[in-house]
């Protein structure tokens, strides 16, 4: 049988790193998009080289409708994952223009450039959907979870944007009869995270502050809540949802939440620091066992509105796809602080 085609936007990301190790270990040929008027010798070009030597990077903005439409037509991919976005909450608000003609509008763009390139029939398509659609609001937040029938109620232009993304996939299924499909992905973190999420954040500063290079860290809300999983074990739910006899869309969450408190008080525990919490609002600091400020709240890092609170239930994934996270909560932060350990030294 001939080697399947996976094509995915956005190849710098964290769970494009993830996902493109997981389909060459299935035999795959893997192409990435990477943006920008970069050559071979570009550091960025050079560093998805080293790291992913199987990766056949191709140069595409994902607001470049022509140079995706080439790109379909020459690689006549199997399976698309649009992984490409904007993809930080508070930098949506900062530039919500920008994000709604990347993160919506280059929904669209890539699933036109599959049905330009006449590929709707054969081409099957995964769309990188949030948990940031439900918003988190009190009135519509299930006990047990959010799950693919909830309400939305986004709380950011990136939510809202990311609505789009969803919506026009669902209506390209219906209209066009395509395999396109969404993942409503809960947060997942781990050693690939961008540093400008909280978890790396965290786990980034908690090594340096272990190997006496940083001396506290700066952070907003402490008590919002996340669903939060190891994203190595996300990609593995995205490459099912494309495996299925009919497409539909599936949750892969945890199905448990943790606050950034909790998140932070396990994260200092790694490196042998017990955090305690003194002061209110934006006066509060965690402090350790000798009274050092270890936390600190800046206010810049609090958003125009706030998501306090998501949790997903992945019952039908875990039921349909057979998929199942292996990391935990624990184990996440463990695996985050000492990685980041070892790469600080
Ligand atoms: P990420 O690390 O921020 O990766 C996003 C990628 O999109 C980056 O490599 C970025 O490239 C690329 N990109 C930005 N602008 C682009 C443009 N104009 N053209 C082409 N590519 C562009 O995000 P991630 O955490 O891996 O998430 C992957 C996807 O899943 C995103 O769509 C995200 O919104 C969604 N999602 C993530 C989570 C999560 O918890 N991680 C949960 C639900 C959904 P540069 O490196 O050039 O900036
Ligand atoms: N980034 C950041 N930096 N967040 C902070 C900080 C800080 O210093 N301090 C507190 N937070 C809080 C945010 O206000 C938010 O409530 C929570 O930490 C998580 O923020 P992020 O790690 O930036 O992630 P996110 O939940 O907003 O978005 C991520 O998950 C979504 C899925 O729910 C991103 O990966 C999105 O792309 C993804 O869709």
């Amino acid at each position: 049988m001939a080697q399947k085609r996976a094509f995915i936007t956005g190849i710098a990301g964290q769970d494009a790193g993830h996902l493109a190790q997981l389909l060459h270990e299935k035999g795959y040929e893997v192409f990435g998009t990477l943006r920008g008027q970069l050559e071979a010798s570009h550091p960025r070009y050079q560093a998805i080289k080293n790291e992913m030597p199987y990766v056949n990077i191709v140069l595409a903005d994902l607001l470049d409708i022509s140079a995706l439409t080439r790109a379909m037509q020459e690689i006549k991919p199997d399976e698309v994952y649009n992984l490409g976005a904007i993809s930080h909450v508070g930098y949506s608000f900062r530039d919500p223009l920008l994000t709604a003609d990347l993160t919506a509008k280059g929904v669209l763009n890539v699933l036109e450039a599959i049905r330009l390139a006449g590929l709707e029939k054969t081409t099957r398509f995964y769309q990188a959907s949030t948990s940031e659609m439900y918003g988190g609001l009190d009135y519509n937040r299930p006990e047990k979870g959010y799950t693919e029938s909830s309400a939305f109620h986004p709380r950011s232009p990136y939510g809202v944007a990311k609505l789009y993304g969803y919506w026009i996939t669902k209506n390209y299924r219906e209209s066009y009869d395509m395999f396109a499909v969404s993942g409503i992905l809960f947060n997942h973190e781990g050693e690939r995270r961008g540093p400008e999420f909280v978890t790396r954040k965290i786990s980034q500063a908690v090594a340096a502050i272990k190997l006496g290079k940083q001396d506290k860290i700066e952070l907003g809300n402490l008590d919002a809540k996340r669903d939060w999983g190891y994203a190595g074990d996300y990609v593995e739910g995205m490459w099912r949802m494309l495996q299925q006899d009919t497409p539909d869309d599936y949750v892969l969450a945890t199905g448990e939440a943790h606050s950034i408190r909790e998140f932070t008080e396990l994260a200092f525990k790694e490196i042998g620091i017990d955090i305690s919490w003194q002061g209110e609002a934006e006066n509060e600091v965690g402090v350790d066992q000798d009274g050092v400020v270890r936390v600190a709240i800046n206010p810049e890092f609090y958003r125009p509105a706030e998501v306090d609170f998501l949790l997903g239930d992945p019952t039908r994934a875990e039921n349909e796809l057979g998929w199942q996270r292996k990391v935990d909560f624990p184990g996440l932060v463990k695996l985050m602080v000492e990685h980041d350990l070892t790469a600080k030294q």
